[in-house]
């Protein structure tokens, strides 16, 4: 018991430290939830440790996580692996890590070795949104519970999986939107807008794309005149970006749905003599620390932030399956956004 206590107190310590790197950003906390709660299982039913009548099924033996990664393409996704390996440790959790190398067959594969394996919970971030429902369906079979962490899936079917952990991807690309309209408000010419998408077909490239185009379609003046994949990685966000400057000589803007691609695209734009964040505005989304020194040095002028640090709240998702505790079926990361001059504040205390 004493042992439980211990391993909650640090799940709790480290759910708590994600909350406040969350609330970092100008607009942290407004309009989002942050559901799941922290609290240890005795400490959320207002039951004190003599009191707690019989153990928990997870404290019973130890609790077995397979987990399927995307891969390692960005500084967002080190730093999610990191949280997750990290708070599997803290919890006790005997953590089975793939890593897919962004392509949705090893995912498939790592899924069902897992359920081969008789893990106690499957959790894993789809690299796309599309083609799951065969081998979520054999997990349920097996009556193995999937959480489904940072990307959703577009099953028609809620019953494949427990929970879905993660930002609102639509909600990021709307505030991306939302800071692009209010700086072109008195624009009388047409603003040209370049667009590097995240992976094709994943739930981050498919929501931030709607949301931003949403947001934006209320200025006529506002275009996006180029649109392509940069598959949310630096290399391929460089080649892009030198691909749309040589067909485009009038971008006034660049959006990429990712740090990473927006690091390379500034390459790109530096090699061709010109000022990123200055004859190109840029707006990124993801914060991590790279972005941010870019930021603070005026070179991306707006970041949406999406939070790596899901680890924490996964496994506390994880030990409420087990302990068959109603979890919501939608777990919503709190995140901000941040200006240039923000991002300069916030860079000396950044955790990733
Ligand atoms: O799914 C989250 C996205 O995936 C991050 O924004 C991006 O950097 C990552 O690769």
């Amino acid at each position: 018991m004493v042992k439980r206590l211990r391993k909650w107190g640090v799940l709790l310590a480290m759910t708590a430290a994600m909350t406040v790197t969350a609330a970092c950003g100008s607009n942290a906390g407004s309009g989002t939830t942050q559901a799941g709660g922290s609290q240890p299982p005795a400490a959320a039913s207002g039951q004190s440790q003599a009191q707690a009548p019989s153990q928990p099924a997870s404290a019973e033996k130890k609790i077995t996580l397979g987990f399927s990664q995307v891969g390692a393409e960005s500084g967002w996704r080190t730093a999610n692996t990191k949280s997750i390996q990290e708070s599997a440790a803290a919890a006790s959790i005997d953590l089975k890590f793939s890593d897919a190398q962004q392509k949705q067959e090893n995912q498939i594969k790592a899924i069902r070795s897992f359920i081969q394996q008789k893990v106690d919970v499957i959790a894993f971030s789809p690299v796309v949104e599309s083609g799951w429902d065969t081998v979520l369906k054999e997990a349920k079979d097996a009556g193995i519970p999937v959480v489904l962490t940072d990307r959703a899936v577009d099953s028609k079917d809620p019953s494949l999986y427990v929970t879905f952990l993660g930002s609102d991807f639509v909600e990021e690309g709307r505030k991306a939107g939302q800071w692009l309209v209010e700086q072109y408000k008195d624009a009388k010419d047409p603003v040209n807008i370049v667009e590097l998408q995240g992976t094709t077909g994943s739930a981050p490239a498919i929501d931030r794309k709607a949301g931003f185009e949403e947001v934006i379609a209320s200025n006529p003046n506002l275009k996006i005149i180029a649109s392509q994949t940069g598959d949310f990685t630096r290399a391929k966000g460089k080649e892009v970006m030198q691909a749309f400057l040589k067909a485009h000589k009038d971008i006034d803007v660049l959006y990429a749905h990712n740090d990473d691609m927006a690091l390379g695209a500034i390459q790109a734009i530096e090699s061709a003599g010109l000022k990123p964040g200055v004859d190109i505005k840029i707006i990124s989304v993801d914060a991590v620390r790279d972005g941010m020194q870019a930021a603070s040095e005026g070179k991306i002028n707006f970041i949406v932030e999406c939070n790596p640090l899901l680890g924490p709240q996964l496994m506390e998702a994880v030990q409420n399956i087990l302990d068959k505790k109603d979890i919501p079926k939608r777990i919503v990361t709190k995140e901000g956004t941040f200006t240039s001059e923000q991002a300069k504040e916030a860079l000396p205390t950044r955790q990733y």
